[in-house]
């Protein structure tokens, strides 16, 4: 799956630009970050959350580089967030690393981006590699919640079922149904090369300010690769069913908004 819209992604302050800054202010010291530090950032998007990363570096660091599977997001990223140390490039997470990222990297992290892609093995495979004897990674990503309970309602209708079923199958985050997805991230991670692996499964909520900044972030991604028609129709649609299926929540005393259920996977661990 990738993103098409990076400007529309933009728009809205979003869960993930809240828990990259908490998460980075946390786990900050656990990083151990290295002086002149190569860091990379898989499933970078837009690249605004790179930019929160760079914020929690020390200001030494000698280059970070964002990955992303979307040409879009990364000739988007580069425009607006490039700079001498500050690049990004196009790379399957879960595919081949390209040439010149294998052992590359002091530190990797990730925001929101691995839980799209199917072989968690090849994900954590690749992680390991780019990085440097004893670097560290902290991901973020996502288990259960709201956005995907949608899905899998609308996946049950006859009106979208033949357009979602191929990509939503792909895309069912294979921790979403997980009673013990912490104990399975750290199963991989442990079989996949890292030691000190640290795993949790927070329950979380974010607040957006009406229902349509959500379905805006769904809009931008397009994960059933709709064309345009069809992906309005289909956004009309997911806001009806995540209110009359999911039961979206509405916040006391504030008409239009809405509060977003997600469990949120933090992952932590050093290259043995
Ligand atoms: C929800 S966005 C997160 C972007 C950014 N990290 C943030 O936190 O705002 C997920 C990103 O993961 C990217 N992505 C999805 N599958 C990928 C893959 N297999 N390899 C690299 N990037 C991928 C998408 O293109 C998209 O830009």
């Amino acid at each position: 799956m990738s993103m098409h819209n990076p400007a529309l992604y933009q728009k809205f302050i979003s869960f993930q630009k809240r828990d990259a800054w908490n998460m980075l202010k946390n786990f900050g010291s656990k990083m151990k970050w290295k002086n002149n530090a190569s860091v990379i950032d898989l499933g970078s998007g837009d690249g605004f959350v790179t930019s929160i990363l760079k914020e929690h570096l020390p200001p030494d660091f000698k280059r970070v580089i964002g990955v992303d599977i979307s040409k879009e997001m990364v000739e988007f990223a580069n425009e607006k967030y490039g700079d001498e140390r500050t690049s990004f490039t196009i790379m399957d997470i879960g595919g081949k690393v390209p040439e010149g990222l294998e052992g590359g990297f002091d530190h990797a992290f990730s925001s929101y981006a691995i839980q799209f892609i199917p072989d968690q093995e090849a994900v954590f495979k690749n992680i390991n590699s780019v990085l440097k004897d004893s670097g560290s990674c902290l991901l973020t990503f996502l288990g259960k919640n709201m956005i995907f309970d949608t899905f899998a309602h609308m996946g049950q209708s006859a009106k979208w079922r033949t357009l979602m079923e191929n990509d939503l199958e792909k895309i069912s985050v294979r921790y979403y149904k997980m009673e013990n997805a912490a104990g399975e991230v750290k199963r991989i991670m442990e079989e996949n090369g890292f030691s000190d692996v640290h795993v949790e499964n927070n329950d979380m909520f974010f607040e957006y300010e009406a229902l349509e900044q959500l379905t805006s972030m769904v809009e931008s991604g397009n994960l059933f690769h709709l064309p345009p028609d069809r992906l309005r129709e289909f956004i009309q649609d997911f806001s009806k069913v995540i209110v009359d299926a999911t039961k979206i929540e509405k916040v006391a005393g504030k008409p239009e908004a809405v509060r977003f259920r997600y469990k949120q996977l933090i992952a932590y661990g050093v290259k043995q």
